[in-house]
């Protein structure tokens, strides 16, 4: 696959190197504040898609910027008619123009905040196992996430999506209580603090106790490598298998991945 790299900050580095490790071409790489590739020094990164040297030659762009740029970055994308896979997050208020956009063109489009398949696995893990676990009213139900201390937010993205489906999968459970508790936990409550300590890269555990046992299931990140390798997949995925065209989230895709 050739491949444009839009943004070339963490994220647009490592989605780089797990480009060369998947034996694909990077064709072109944006970013205004960058001025050579780190794996290519003295090849040139540019400032603008517009001036982008091969931008058209890419099969598909990945574009992890900034949630102020991104749509432009869309935009300018799908004039150009090329797939292209955002990992940016913060910019979803803004997802129906983005789908006139993409669509008007005639374009495709796959959007994520959690590219890792890791994580969208132990999704589907932790919700089937809380619909399981819904018909055993023996089972209390909570969990907690762990991140390094540099982070700037809590709880974690990931941590409200899973917790957003457990709810919606576990009757007795009603809302999340993700502060600390300075009182009992009502029935109806999941308890998901969030511990912020070292470097931890993002830890999930969802955990169902009963009086007899515990059943727990942990994401553990090693690293972001997850997120730029489920990038690339996301990108295979938009440009084969047959012309897809508007706007998907990774949903669709694991849907057609898994068959369920
Ligand atoms: N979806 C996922 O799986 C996932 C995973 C990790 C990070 N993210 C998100 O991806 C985004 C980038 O994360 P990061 O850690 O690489 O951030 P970063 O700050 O390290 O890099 C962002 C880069 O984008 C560049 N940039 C700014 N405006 C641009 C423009 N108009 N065109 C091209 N490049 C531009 C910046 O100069 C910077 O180098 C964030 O929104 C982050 O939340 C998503």
């Amino acid at each position: 696959m050739n491949i444009a790299i839009i943004g070339y900050g963490k994220m647009g580095k490592m989605i780089e190197k797990a480009a060369i490790d998947g034996k694909h071409n990077i064709v072109t790489i944006v970013d205004p504040v960058v001025l050579e590739s780190s794996a290519f020094p003295g090849t040139r990164v540019y400032k603008r898609i517009e001036e982008a040297k091969n931008i058209d030659d890419a099969d598909a762009a990945i574009e992890f910027t900034q949630p102020a740029t991104a749509v432009a970055n869309i935009k300018a994308l799908a004039e150009r008619k090329i797939p292209t896979v955002v990992g940016t997050t913060g910019w979803h208020d803004h997802l129906d123009e983005v789908k006139q956009a993409v669509e008007k063109a005639g374009s495709s489009l796959i959007w994520s905040s959690n590219f890792s398949m890791g994580v969208n696995l132990f999704y589907r893990i932790a919700w089937y196992a809380s619909k399981l676990v819904d018909a055993f009213p023996e089972f209390d139900v909570g969990g907690f996430e762990a991140h390094h201390n540099k982070k700037l937010d809590s709880p974690s993205g990931t941590a409200k999506t899973l917790a957003e489906g457990v709810l919606d999968r576990i009757e007795r459970k009603k809302k999340v209580v993700w502060e600390t508790l300075n009182r009992k936990p009502a029935p109806d409550e999941l308890h998901f603090p969030s511990l912020r300590i070292g470097s931890a890269p993002g830890r999930h555990s969802l955990i169902f106790d009963s009086p007899a046992d515990i059943i727990e299931i942990t994401h553990n990140a090693r690293n972001r490598e997850s997120f730029a390798s489920g990038a690339i997949r996301a990108a295979q995925w938009l440009t084969t298998g047959g012309k897809r065209q508007g706007v998907f989230t990774i949903d669709e895709m694991l849907k057609d991945l898994l068959g369920i």
